[in-house]
């Protein structure tokens, strides 16, 4: 497995399993078929529901947990000064862990410096390895960083071949902060995209699928993946990446199908923050 190392000198896996709206009984089935296909990341999130899913999944995987990279996420109703930490105690004790790899503020909304004070404080205590961000655009991640003591190891944000983030890319790489793309696969919503010619004839000449080209061209640009399929076929064909290389201009010309144009929505559209207000 290819790893990524983090601003602490963490490793993470480059690829990881997505369990977004994968909850009860099939999320404890999915997480131990993608651990048994060679998955070794596993992103949950509190908001998602299924934390005790996930790990009953892990713990009945056969792996041992200390293989397994489990990201959560603390949502942003909870930001308040000690909420935060209490609520990644229970995230813990949902997961049936001691620890957790990587925790990150979801959103960028609320009292989000009370709750990155609460992650720094549990990241000194050992509780989590590492502490990162979600849908932070630049000036948000600027601004933290410049008023706190510790850098986000990470920032996962929507990213794919149409939302490329290349603007932030620079800037997290600037700061060391680790990019993790969410929906690399546009969730489901860009099947315009993977019957592009462009992806097609790069499917073609390499004998893989449209999503392996996105997912190869995000891995190769150094981005980290967490691609969601409840397929087991289809989660092995997403981690199957790693055996090919994608040329220079193939990359230079995935990197012009960028549009931009964010599928989920962006902490930075007032429309989108003022629906997200409602959750
Ligand atoms: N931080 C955040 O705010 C945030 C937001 C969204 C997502 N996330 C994280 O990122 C993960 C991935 O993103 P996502 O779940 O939004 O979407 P995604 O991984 O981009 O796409 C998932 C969709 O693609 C389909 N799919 C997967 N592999 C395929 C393949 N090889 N061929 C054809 N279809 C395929 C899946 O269907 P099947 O299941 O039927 O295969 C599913 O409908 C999430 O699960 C979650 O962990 C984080």
């Amino acid at each position: 497995m290819e790893m990524v190392t983090l601003n602490n000198g963490i490793q993470m896996p480059i690829i990881g399993y997505g369990t977004y709206k994968v909850v009860g009984q099939q999320c404890v089935d999915c997480v131990k078929e993608a651990i048994s296909a060679g998955y070794r990341m596993i992103d949950t999130a509190q908001a998602y529901g299924n934390e005790l899913d996930v790990g009953r999944g892990i713990k009945e995987c056969g792996v041992a947990r200390e293989e397994i990279f489990v990201i959560t996420k603390v949502w942003f109703r909870s930001h308040e000064s000690g909420q935060c930490r209490d609520s990644i105690l229970q995230s813990m004790k949902h997961l049936g862990m001691d620890y957790i790899d990587l925790v990150m503020i979801h959103w960028p909304f609320g009292n989000t410096y009370a709750a990155w004070r609460d992650l720094e404080k549990l990241y000194a205590e050992k509780k989590v390895r590492a502490i990162g961000v979600s849908n932070y655009m630049a000036s948000q991640l600027i601004d933290l960083i410049e008023f706190n003591d510790i850098v986000p190891a990470v920032n996962q944000v929507e990213t794919n071949l149409v939302c490329q983030q290349l603007p932030l890319q620079k800037v997290m790489a600037q700061y060391k902060v680790a990019h993790q793309a969410y929906s690399p696969l546009g969730q489901g919503r860009l099947n315009a995209m993977f019957g592009d010619p462009l992806v097609l004839a790069i499917a073609d000449k390499y004998r893989i699928t449209a999503r392996q080209v996105a997912l190869r061209y995000l891995i190769q640009s150094g981005i980290s993946v967490i691609p969601r399929s409840v397929d087991p076929r289809r989660m092995r064909e997403n981690l199957d990446i790693f055996s090919f290389k994608l040329a220079q201009d193939e990359m230079m010309e995935l990197k012009a199908l960028d549009k931009e144009t964010p599928l989920i929505g962006s902490s930075q559209d007032p429309d989108f923050v003022a629906s997200a207000m409602t959750w």
